[in-house]
C-alpha cells in the first residue's frame, strides 16, 4: 500500500487577531536571542560553518516552558473557536507556542507538514526521522494526536508569502501575499503542505549562517536588531525589516471520552518496532526497525525509501532544493 498523505479541509483566515501587535515586540525583545531553526534539518553539518539561511526560532511554550506573556496567543479565544470549528471538535489542548524570524534569505523554506507527534511518541523520546516515516507510513494513525494549527504574521515583508496545498500535495497550491499583518492562517499543517517563499530582495547575496548564530536587539541600544555569528555581526536591519511569525498547535479530541481513551493508550518503541516488522514482512522486505540504532540515519533512509513522503506538486525551489 502506498504512503497516503493527510488532505485537509481549507484553512480558516482570522483578521485583526491582537488589539496590540506592539506587546509582541515586547515578547520578542524579552525572549531574545532567537537561535537557527531545527538542529534536525542539517544532520552531520558542521556547526562552525555558514551553511543555513537566516531563519530564526526560539520556544515560548514548549514542555515545561512558557514564557510570561504568552496567554497573548496560548489561549486566544478567536484562534481556540476556529480551531473547533475547523476539526468540529470539542476539545482544543494548546501545547506549543514558537517565533519563527526570518531575515533575507536566497530561497524559500522546504515545502513540508509540521512533525507529527503521536500519544507516547514525541521529539523529546523518538527522532525526529522515524516519527516522520511513522507518519508517512500510515501504519500509526490510532496514535496520531491531530494537531490544529495557527500561524500568526506580525508584518508585512517583501516575498515573506506562503504557499499551501489546501487541496493535498496532488493539486495546484494556493498563496496568500500582502495583507498579511496581524492575520493568521488557523488549520492543520501537520496535514497540509506548506512553504515559506524567500525573503528580501537579496537573493543569492543574501547571508548564510551557521548553527551557532544568534538574533537579537543591536548591541549598540539603536532600534535595529542584528545577527551575530560567531562574533562577527553578518546583519542588521530593523525589527520591521524581518518576517515575524508565531505559530500556536493545539492537541485536539473529538470529545473528554476520545481525549480520555486516547491518552491511556500510549506508544512505545517497542510497539513501533513490531508495527514496522509486519507491515514490512507483509511487503517481503527484509527491512526492520532496529531500536539499538536510532541514532543510525542509515536505518531511516532506507524505511524512507519504504515509506516516502509525497512531494507537492508547484513547489517554489528550496534552500534544501541540490544545486542545478
Ligand atoms: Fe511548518
Amino acid at each position: 500500500m502506498a504512503a497516503v498523505a493527510h488532505v485537509s479541509a481549507k484553512p480558516f483566515f482570522v483578521r485583526n487577531l491582537l488589539d496590540d501587535p506592539g506587546q509582541v515586540v515586547a515578547l520578542l525583545e524579552a525572549n531574545a536571542p532567537n537561535t537557527p531553526l531545527g538542529g534536525w534539518l542539517w544532520p552531520g553539518a558542521d556547526p562552525d560553518a555558514p551553511n543555513r539561511p537566516m531563519w530564526f526560532q526560539n520556544d515560548w511554550v514548549q514542555g515545561e516552558l512558557r514564557v510570561p506573556g504568552a496567554e497573548l496567543f496560548l489561549f486566544h479565544e478567536e484562534v481556540t473557536a476556529a480551531a473547533r470549528r475547523f476539526y468540529e471538535a470539542e476539545v482544543v489542548v494548546p501545547h506549543t507556542l514558537y517565533v519563527n524570524v526570518m531575515g533575507p534569505t536566497h530561497r524559500c523554506g522546504p515545502a513540508h507538514t509540521d512533525n507529527p507527534v503521536f500519544q507516547g511518541r514525541n521529539r523529546q523520546n523518538t527522532p525526529m526521522m522515524l516519527l516522520r516515516i511513522m507518519s508517512a507510513s500510515g501504519l500509526f494513525e490510532p496514535w496520531t494526536i491531530p494537531q490544529a494549527t495557527s500561524i500568526w504574521w506580525m508584518n508585512d515583508v517583501e516575498g515573506g508569502g506562503l504557499r499551501y496545498w489546501p487541496n493535498g500535495p496532488g493539486e495546484a497550491p494556493e498563496r496568500v501575499y500582502g495583507d498579511m499583518a496581524n492575520v493568521a492562517l488557523v488549520g492543520d499543517n501537520h496535514g497540509m503542505f506548506h512553504q515559506v517563499e524567500a525573503v528580501g530582495n537579496l537573493g543569492e547575496a543574501s547571508p548564510r549562517v551557521s548553527g551557532r548564530a544568534e538574533l537579537g536587539p543591536a548591541s549598540d541600544g539603536g532600534a535595529d536588531w542584528g545577527v551575530v555569528d560567531q562574533g562577527r555581526v553578518v546583519y542588521r536591519a530593523p525589527l520591521e525589516a524581518f518576517r515575524v511569525s508565531v505559530l500556536w498547535k493545539a492537541h485536539v479530541y473529538a470529545d473528554a471520552a476520545d481525549q480520555a481513551r486516547r491518552e491511556a493508550d500510549l506508544l512505545s518503541l517497542e510497539a513501533v518496532a513490531e508495527i514496522f516488522a509486519e507491515d514490512l514482512q507483509a511487503r517481503g522486505s527484509d527491512l526492520r526497525l532496529d531500536l539499538d540504532r536510532l541514532e543510525d540515519m542509515s536505518q531511516f533512509a532506507a524505511l524512507a525509501a519504504v515509506y516516502p513522503e509525497p512531494t507537492p506538486i508547484g513547489a517554489g525551489r528550496s534552500f534544501f532544493d541540490p544545486e542545478p
